[in-house]
């Protein structure tokens, strides 16, 4: 059976479901193809941080209501290293941001109730997504549906929303496109404890056995990273070592003490940076992790599918309504832009903070003084503030 929409949109993650939100409300039609369940799509845990600009999108757009009762507004994050603890003031540096503590399993929720809510179309558990003719005007996609039979779906575009591993990148041929990559000797072990908040900001700590990062969920539930080995196991790390591990990373002489809990989930997260250019390939257009993924110590991942969308929106917007297509044309090069930026702040991040394999008492030097010219100069701690709190969205 052939369907007819303006815009398929493959992936319901952050970018496929914002991007379909955005347009509705612009009465652009469009259909959003899923291979999981709506379930597994609102139960599968990443990011926890928002950039101002990105809160803003879903207040804007009106799916924020949820999140502004239930987030936590942050005006600052901790770095610490050294024995020590030094506060960045995200606020008072970057021009009056802040950034948003909010899953994005909960922004997932959201944008799906919404979604479903204006009764627009949406499809779980489809398979075998296959994009057709994207070099011409009439692109397809072709698929089977929850129940197996086989479907098609005309369109004007296509939005590649389907993350690192999905089809839609792949599809573009491999002359068509420049990837660039860089894989970390490391990786983040990352648990869910029942425990109040031990701070009220987030840390990022700086230790010779490796970076930790103290994050948060709500008040009863804390989200805690360490970093692990590239190919550590799960298995590898009982409960009192990760505890041990994470008391020594954190420790400082000012008797802060982090709170224990039940941890109840656990996890390791690869790190890697990469970009595909250009994020477009004829009519289809490239959003989110299917196009650049960054490792997560400058919590850009999900605010980098966010900002992407946001132009394509807009773009899109201004080809239905106004019949311009320039915008479209620009798109890969205007998100390009912020994405590099992004990509250069979270490599700057993660390389201040984590311990390298190869590292020399030489280079672990180098990073503290860094740390320690970030947490006294003005100047650097702006360009830490305003990257972290969100540049402003074009
Ligand atoms: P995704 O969220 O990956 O969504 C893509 C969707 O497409 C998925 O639902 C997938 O099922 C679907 N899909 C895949 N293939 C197909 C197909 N062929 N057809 C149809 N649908 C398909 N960022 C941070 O800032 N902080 C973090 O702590 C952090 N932790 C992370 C942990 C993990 C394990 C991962 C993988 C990422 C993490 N990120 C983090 C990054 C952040 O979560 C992503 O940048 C964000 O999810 C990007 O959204 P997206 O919509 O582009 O892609
Ligand atoms: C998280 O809360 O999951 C989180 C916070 C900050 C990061 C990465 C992840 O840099």
């Amino acid at each position: 059976m052939i369907n007819r929409t303006q815009v398929g949109i493959v992936g319901a993650g952050p970018a496929g479901l914002l991007l379909a939100h955005l347009l509705q409300l612009e009465d652009i039609e469009s259909v959003v193809l899923e291979t999981r369940s709506r379930e597994e799509i609102e139960a599968t845990l990443r990011a926890g941080v928002l950039e101002q600009g990105t809160v803003d999108v879903l207040n804007e757009s009106g799916v924020g209501e949820r999140m502004m009762r239930e987030g936590f507004v942050h005006h600052g994050i901790v770095l610490r290293f050294a024995g020590r603890s030094h506060r960045i003031d995200l606020t008072g540096l970057s021009g009056g941001r802040s950034i948003m503590v909010y899953a994005q399993h909960e922004v997932i929720k959201d944008l799906a109730k919404a979604r479903l809510d204006a009764g627009a179309p949406i499809e779980f558990g489809v398979k075998d997504v296959t994009l057709l003719d994207l070099d011409t005007a009439a692109p397809r996609i072709r698929y089977r549906d929850g129940a197996g039979a086989l479907r098609e779906l005309a369109c004007d575009y296509v939005a590649g929303c389907d993350g690192f591993h999905g089809v839609s990148r792949p599809t573009i041929p491999s002359r068509r496109r420049t990837e660039f990559t860089r894989v970390y000797p490391f990786g983040w072990f990352g648990i869910l404890v029942e425990a109040p908040p031990a701070t009220d900001e987030l840390i990022y700590a700086h230790h010779e056995r490796g970076f930790a990062l103290v994050s948060t969920r709500s008040p009863s539930i804390q989200r805690l990273y360490l970093q692990c080995e590239p190919e550590d196991q799960v298995a590898n790390w009982p409960d009192a070592r990760i505890w041990q591990e994470l008391h020594t990373r954190l420790a400082t002489g000012d008797g802060w003490r982090l709170t224990e809990g039940r941890i109840f989930q656990k996890g390791i997260v690869a790190m890697r940076s990469f970009v595909v250019e250009p994020m477009q390939y004829g009519h289809l257009f490239l959003a989110g992790d299917a196009a650049h993924i960054v490792p997560p110590t400058g919590a850009k991942g999900l605010n980098l599918a966010v900002a992407d969308v946001r132009v394509l929106a807009r773009a899109l917007t201004a080809f239905y309504r106004d019949k311009r297509s320039d915008l479209l044309e620009q798109y890969s090069t205007t998100a390009l832009r912020r994405v590099w930026r992004a990509e250069h702040f979270s490599w700057w991040m993660t390389s201040m903070l984590h311990r390298f394999h190869d590292d020399t008492p030489f280079h672990h030097r180098l990073q503290l003084a860094e740390l320690d010219y970030v947490t006294r100069s003005r100047a650097k701690a702006t360009t830490l503030a305003e990257n972290y709190a969100g540049l402003p969205l074009d």
